[in-house]
């Protein structure tokens, strides 16, 4: 005998458990199924532990899409404020870092927790280690086969999550059960992930590894304008940090990342003045406030570096301005899926409602969170689109 219900959602992760309490409490049976042993793994891994689960300051603005218009109606119905009310009524201790990112000051497990509660509240099963076999359309909602048996059901919600990190449970489900309903998936590709950059730049910035320092960030022109100005980190493999990893969603291989190494600053007009002030200082001297020395040792204007001001022509400094300010770097690739926090493309926004996320070709069927092509930015905006877009399935399934 299968089982019966009314909603199954695939996949116990942020969207997921979102979705199955928000359909629960509208009176519907829901089950949750997922392969992993423990559910919500990403939320636990994130924000360093911490979690960051939402942004006061989230717009659209934040997301990126094929379709920037898709994620609008469901992040007005659901807003972070509306997570926040859910966060202190479940008194989780949190603290705003960065302007309107909000983490835990405990740890990320309190979100899963209020989760697994307020499912449990709603009605909601979670079951773990279930591999779904196949998922086939009936005449009235679908069948599943499951290592757990038969399941039938009217409405189908799809929170599988993207492909980074594999080891957490990441898996292409979402995108090859769309394929199977023939509806169309747009390219894949790693986000918010760090590049690795070519061998003699590797050899170039290898001491550097663990200096961090604040630049303006963006794919060279003619790429996406977005900039981003926050901290830089060498690695021992390349370019991390928020910076490079805000510019690593915006930049296709082969593109040049350009950096603003001194963003407050005036450079060109800074050393002239300088000049003419006082002669004898240097750049390296200049720089002293702002920029490890290691790091200026390595960049191409350290001929420069300890030569009096007087000595440098009107060229020499615009050079070295052109260096500081809007410096040059062509990554070799990136880390991959392998380090990624989110995938960005997947399923085509056109073919489902922006305001249910149910696939509009295939009656019962929803896609939410990650798998859906809408990725955002760092700072607690993939969390946010996770929740309201499972509010929105949820409230429909
Ligand atoms: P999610 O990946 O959370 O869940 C998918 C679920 O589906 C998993 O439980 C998986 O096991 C299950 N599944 C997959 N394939 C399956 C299959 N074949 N059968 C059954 N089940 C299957 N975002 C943010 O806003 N703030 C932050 O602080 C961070 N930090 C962060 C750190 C790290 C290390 C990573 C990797 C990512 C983040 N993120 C983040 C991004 C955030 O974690 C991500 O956007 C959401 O978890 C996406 O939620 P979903 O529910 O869509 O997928």
């Amino acid at each position: 005998m299968p089982h019966k219900t009314d909603v199954i959602v695939i996949g116990a992760g942020a969207a997921g458990l979102m979705a199955a309490l928000t359909a629960g409490y509208r009176g519907r049976r829901v089950t949750v199924l997922d392969h992993a042993n423990k559910a919500g793994k990403k939320i636990l891994m994130s924000g360093g532990g911490r979690c960051n689960f939402t942004n006061l300051n989230s717009t659209p603005a934040n997301f990126l899409s094929d379709n920037p218009a898709f994620c609008i109606s469901a992040l007005k119905r659901y807003s972070p404020w509306d997570f926040l009310e859910l966060v202190e009524r479940h008194g989780v201790a949190h603290e705003e870092k960065a302007a309107g990112q909000l983490f835990c000051q405990g740890s990320s497990r309190d979100i899963l927790t209020m989760l697994m509660t307020e499912c449990e509240w709603a009605g909601a099963e979670i079951r773990l280690k279930v591999a779904i076999d196949e998922v086939q359309p009936l005449n009235q909602g679908f069948r599943l086969k499951t290592s757990e048996g038969i399941y039938e059901c009217a409405s189908v919600i799809i929170a599988s999550g993207g492909l980074s990190i594999p080891t957490l449970g990441a898996s292409g489900f979402g995108y090859n059960l769309a394929r199977q309903f023939g509806l169309n998936i747009l390219p894949t590709r790693p986000g918010l992930v760090p590049f690795t950059l070519h061998p003699h730049d590797k050899a170039r910035f290898e001491t550097l590894a663990g200096l961090s320092c604040e630049v303006q960030a963006r794919v060279a022109p003619p790429g996406p304008k977005t900039t981003f100005t926050e901290p830089m980190l060498f690695t021992h493999r390349g370019l991390s940090g928020p910076a490079m990893l805000q510019v690593s969603s915006y930049w296709q291989p082969g593109e040049t990342v350009s950096l603003n190494l001194l963003p407050l600053q005036s450079v060109q007009e800074d050393l002239y003045g300088l000049r003419r002030a006082s002669p004898q200082k240097t750049v390296a001297q200049y720089c002293a406030d702002h920029l490890p020395r290691r790091f200026l040792q390595s960049l191409a204007v350290s001929h420069d570096l300890d030569r009096p001001l007087q000595d440098h022509t009107n060229e020499d400094i615009e050079t070295v301005a052109g260096t500081l300010q809007q410096w040059l770097i062509k990554p070799a690739g990136t880390e991959g899926y392998r380090t990624a926090e989110v995938t960005l493309g997947g399923v085509d926004t056109t073919e489902l409602s922006s305001r249910t996320m149910a696939a509009r070709s295939i009656p019962g069927l929803f896609f939410i969170g990650e798998v859906v092509d809408v990725t955002g930015q760092l700072g607690g905006h993939n969390f946010q689109w996770a929740w309201a877009s499972g509010v929105a399935a949820g409230q429909e399934a």
